[in-house]
């Protein structure tokens, strides 16, 4: 046996690359039908509140930036704007008037306000889209939070910064006893939230396990061998593939989630709270395994874990230099190759 073993290894390791090529297409074809049937192109029939409410943002941001640039262009986005009072009307009589009708609406009501404050006549087909949307609504705080303010400024010095982002180091030693208090947990997302997003869509979740739930998802996961068992708590960060309409958005769930991931990072390490980011460079087997826990909704993808704490005393952590900024920075002169 021992020895047909020996025989078939060399076998076996030269089919990896074929091996790994079998794995690389189910792994597309897995996330594609995963995006496939989630995402939600504008020609969708929108009936589920995240839907609409995921159009809601995005058109209202359309709005919103264009009212930002230097040279406003009057009576920009009509498009925009008819889709954005066409869905604010499914959506209120559907679900509602929440912060995100609030906020299309007011796309409309600062829309309004500059082209008044530059002594620009809306057009008509303006006055009549919003003509349909209840005045106290236009004049709500919520919809109010919509539009444009001066650039804010910040005291911090660049040596400050670094010494604050310098000081955020992944921990490997945590008190197993001490769950960082939902109140703390809250405060960190709260800040984590001005993250930027596409069309400032916000589009993640942050799961917080512990006890059975989070030993069974670091089961499942690759990095937390030796320590992960003394963080009182794992989180699962997700973004919803809902919140995308365009097939080339297809990676915009990472791209945006690493960032949002990021932040949970510093903001974090701001309330004196550990944090380990922990990959999800799961198989399908570990992230179907993982869906079956039903702790995340089909249409989150999983952007990384996190193992959350309070660090040991005497708590030591890995050196991880950097490489050098020479490296890494490439300054192009701007000629462009023809
Ligand atoms: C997406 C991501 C996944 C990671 N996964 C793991 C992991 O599974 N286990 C682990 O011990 N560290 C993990 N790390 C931590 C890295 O090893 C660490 O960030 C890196 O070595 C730099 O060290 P620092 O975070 O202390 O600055 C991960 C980091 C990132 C950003």
């Amino acid at each position: 046996m021992a020895s047909l073993k020996a025989w078939l290894r060399p076998l076996w390791l030269r089919a990896t690359p074929l091996r790994n090529a079998v794995l690389l297409v189910r792994i597309y074809l897995y996330d594609y039908r995963r995006f496939r049937r989630h995402y939600v192109p504008a020609t969708a029939r929108k009936t589920q509140q995240d839907e609409l409410g995921a159009w809601l943002l995005q058109d209202k941001h359309r709005i919103e930036k264009g009212l930002s640039f230097a040279q406003v262009k009057p009576h920009y986005g009509q498009p925009i704007l008819e889709r954005l009072l066409h869905n604010l009307l499914h959506y209120q009589q559907q679900f509602g008037k929440d912060a995100y009708y609030y906020w299309g609406v007011g796309a409309f009501a600062a829309y309004q306000q500059h082209h008044q404050q530059q002594g620009i006549a809306t057009a008509a087909w303006f006055d009549q889209l919003i003509a349909q949307l209840p005045a106290a609504d236009l004049a709500h705080s919520t919809a109010r939070q919509v539009g444009t303010q001066a650039l804010p400024q910040h005291q911090l010095k660049p040596e400050q910064f670094a010494q604050f982002f310098n000081s955020r180091t992944s921990v490997r030693q945590f008190q197993a006893q001490q769950p960082v208090p939902q109140a703390v947990l809250e405060a960190i997302v709260a800040i984590a939230l001005k993250t930027p997003s596409v069309c400032n869509r916000q589009h993640w979740k942050l799961h917080i396990l512990s006890g059975a739930a989070k030993d069974q998802a670091l089961a499942l996961q690759n990095g937390n061998t030796g320590f992960g068992h003394d963080a009182p708590q794992v989180g699962i960060v997700t973004s919803s593939l809902r919140a995308f309409s365009l097939p080339a958005e297809r990676a915009q769930a990472y791209t945006d989630g690493g960032m949002f991931a990021m932040s949970l990072l510093l903001a974090a390490h701001a309330h004196q709270v550990a944090t380990c980011p922990l990959n999800w460079a799961a198989s399908l087997k570990q992230d179907l395994e993982l869906r079956k826990l039903q702790l995340i909704n089909d249409d989150e993808t999983v952007i990384m874990l996190i193992a959350f704490g309070y660090a040991s005393p005497n708590c030591v952590i890995a050196n991880s230099p950097r490489k050098p900024v020479a490296d890494i920075l490439i300054v192009h002169d701007g000629a462009s190759q023809p």
